[in-house]
């Protein structure tokens, strides 16, 4: 079993999840030998802070043991990666990679026997949409219902949001500039559960949202594209303007790291309503029950 994409994974999984990262969350002491004798491999071909901390973290804590592997210092750069997979594979338990190209991480586990990890690529943020769903349920109690807004740019962490949330009934309302709308596989998910709507007005999506939800308009690998950007990204700034059009108790939600004053205004991120680093927590929780299941002790 491998964790590419929310997609692939039925709700039931993610409900799943969800409980047992709770579960963990509540008791770590009764997981603290869960993957003794373990060891995962993280692939990094981008920076990355939380996830692999958190990642790393959970392994210790749970008994096992993480290899930090910077895609560059690797001969990743040299052989094929179907070669390099298969090495890795006589080594370790389980490969989580961070990557550009979502055919890498189709070809990393293409090439593994083991279960293999999607910690970030283009596309997709699976295991970044898993915490928040656990975060958005430990803020409004049960999930079912609720609205989350998401502004501003169409990208991996937003798709993996239209998927986990429509499949476990969250309805997410996008607003994003026409040109930077979410994945069509995501928007098509979404739709189809009922789930999704797209507006290109922030206010129109905001309004009476359960939380509101930004990530960078420029994200990694997309440097080159900044000017452009941050020309077009602007009126899509989550600030108190902004917020007031949602509920008066919403949340307010991002992945990190964040570009202060331009997606998200101070007075938003450093608010009552924020809980951003509530979302940074519950990675370490959220991984540390896929890392669980995938490895087949999650009971
Ligand atoms: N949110 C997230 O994935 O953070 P990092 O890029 O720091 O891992
Ligand atoms: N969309 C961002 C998320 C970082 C966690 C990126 O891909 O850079």
């Amino acid at each position: 079993m491998n964790l590419l994409k929310l997609l692939d994974w039925d709700s039931s999984r993610i409900s799943e999840i969800i409980e047992l990262a709770s579960e963990v969350k509540e008791t770590p002491e009764n997981y603290s030998k869960g993957l003794e004798g373990k060891t995962l491999a993280m692939l990094f071909q981008k920076t990355s802070t939380r996830t692999r901390a958190s990642f790393e973290a959970g392994m210790t804590q749970l008994g096992g043991h993480a290899i930090y592997l910077d895609w560059r210092a690797t001969n990743f750069t040299l052989g094929t990666i179907q070669d390099e997979v298969k090495c890795l594979g006589q080594y370790v338990d389980i490969i989580m990679a961070r990557v550009f190209r979502h055919e890498d991480i189709e070809a990393i586990s293409g090439a593994s026997s083991r279960p293999v990890i999607n910690g970030l690529c283009n596309l997709w943020h699976p295991c970044q949409a898993l915490g928040d769903l656990l975060t958005l349920k430990e803020k409004k109690g049960s999930l079912k219902g609720l609205k989350l807004a998401y502004v501003g740019d169409g990208n991996n962490v937003c798709n993996s949001l239209i998927v986990g949330c429509s499949k476990l009934g969250v309805h997410v309302s996008a607003a994003t500039p026409k040109q930077y709308k979410p994945l069509q596989d995501a928007a098509s998910f979404g739709e189809n559960s009922g789930n999704y709507s797209w507006a290109e007005s922030p206010a129109a999506a905001v309004k009476d949202a359960d939380a509101v939800y930004t990530d960078t308009w420029v994200s990694m690998g997309q440097e080159q594209e900044t000017k452009d950007r941050e020309r077009v990204f602007p009126p899509y700034q989550v600030n108190g303007k902004l917020m007031a059009l949602a509920k008066k108790d919403a949340i307010f939600m991002h992945c990190l790291p964040a570009h202060r004053n331009r997606e998200v205004a101070d007075s938003v991120i450093d608010s009552k309503q924020s809980v951003v680093f509530d979302q940074a927590g519950n990675r370490l929780h959220v991984q540390k029950a896929v890392l669980l299941k995938l490895l087949g002790k999650a009971g």
